[in-house]
């Protein structure tokens, strides 16, 4: 099964697909999440993703395409995989399915975590980030048992650089210009799936499971 997960920063796009790489057993390969370890560790690619990533902006394509497309050609992607956060560009989607289809095969769902931008500052004022292994929690709606740290590895908990209200404001008018005309290119294509990210984190994966099949 090979799926991607559209929807504005903070719809909840990494919250869902790392339920889904569970409960399916694929890879959960997250853009994001692959600078922001790259940028830890001071790689190259993660001193230039920096700067485009602390102003809100999108990471270049030719630093984005050739990294994903990779990925999905290493041996674990076989039965399948779920992107998080890419493609957000038509270039993107286009060299995806380019790559994808010299090996002959083709995405299953695009599924489109659908939240209005009043509920987005919101979540991400509230977002907590864990320094040590990427787990993500929300002050209010998926708090740690113990404040401030990792349920996971114990490390400390931060506010991700690019979730200050400034920035967000910035990813979401980036969203809404290079990312959202990714809906209409996946409808076309016939795999796009709507789900109301404004419900609860159970509701939605519900939602997403009643789509995919058990
Ligand atoms: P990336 O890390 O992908 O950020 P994003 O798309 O802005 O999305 P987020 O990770 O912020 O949100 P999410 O949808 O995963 O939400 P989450 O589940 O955490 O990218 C960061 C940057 O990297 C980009 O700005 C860009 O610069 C660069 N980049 C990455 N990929 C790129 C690409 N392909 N091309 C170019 N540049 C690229 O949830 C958010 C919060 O809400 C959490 O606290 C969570 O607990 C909570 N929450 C989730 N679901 C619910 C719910 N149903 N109800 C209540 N709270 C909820
Ligand atoms: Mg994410
Ligand atoms: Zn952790």
């Amino acid at each position: 099964m090979k799926i991607i997960m559209l929807g504005a920063p903070g719809a909840g796009k990494g919250t869902q697909a790392k339920k889904i790489a569970e409960k399916y057993q694929i890879p959960h390969i997250s853009t994001g999440d692959i600078f922001r370890a790259n940028i830890k560790n001071g790689t190259e690619l993660g001193k230039k993703a920096k700067t485009y990533m602390d102003q809100g902006l999108l990471v270049p394509d030719e630093l984005v395409c050739d990294l994903v497309v990779d990925r999905v050609k290493q041996e674990d992607c076989k039965n399948g995989y779920i992107l998080d956060g890419f493609p957000r560009t038509i270039p993107q989607a286009e060299s995806l399915d380019e790559a994808l289809g010299q090996m002959g095969e083709s995405l299953d769902y695009a599924i489109n975590v659908d939240v209005p931008d009043e509920h987005i500052v919101n979540r991400m004022s509230g977002r907590r980030a864990c320094v040590g292994c990427g787990a993500t929690y929300h002050i209010v709606y998926a708090p740690t048992k113990k404040e401030g740290v990792c349920d996971v590895c114990g490390a400390e908990l931060i506010l991700r650089d690019d979730d200050k209200p400034e920035t967000v404001q910035k990813r979401l008018s980036v969203y809404h210009e290079q990312t959202q005309p990714l809906i209409d290119y996946y409808k076309g294509k016939g795999i796009l799936k709507d789900v109301d990210g404004t419900k609860d984190m159970d509701v939605v994966f519900q939602a997403i499971t009643d789509i995919l099949g058990a």
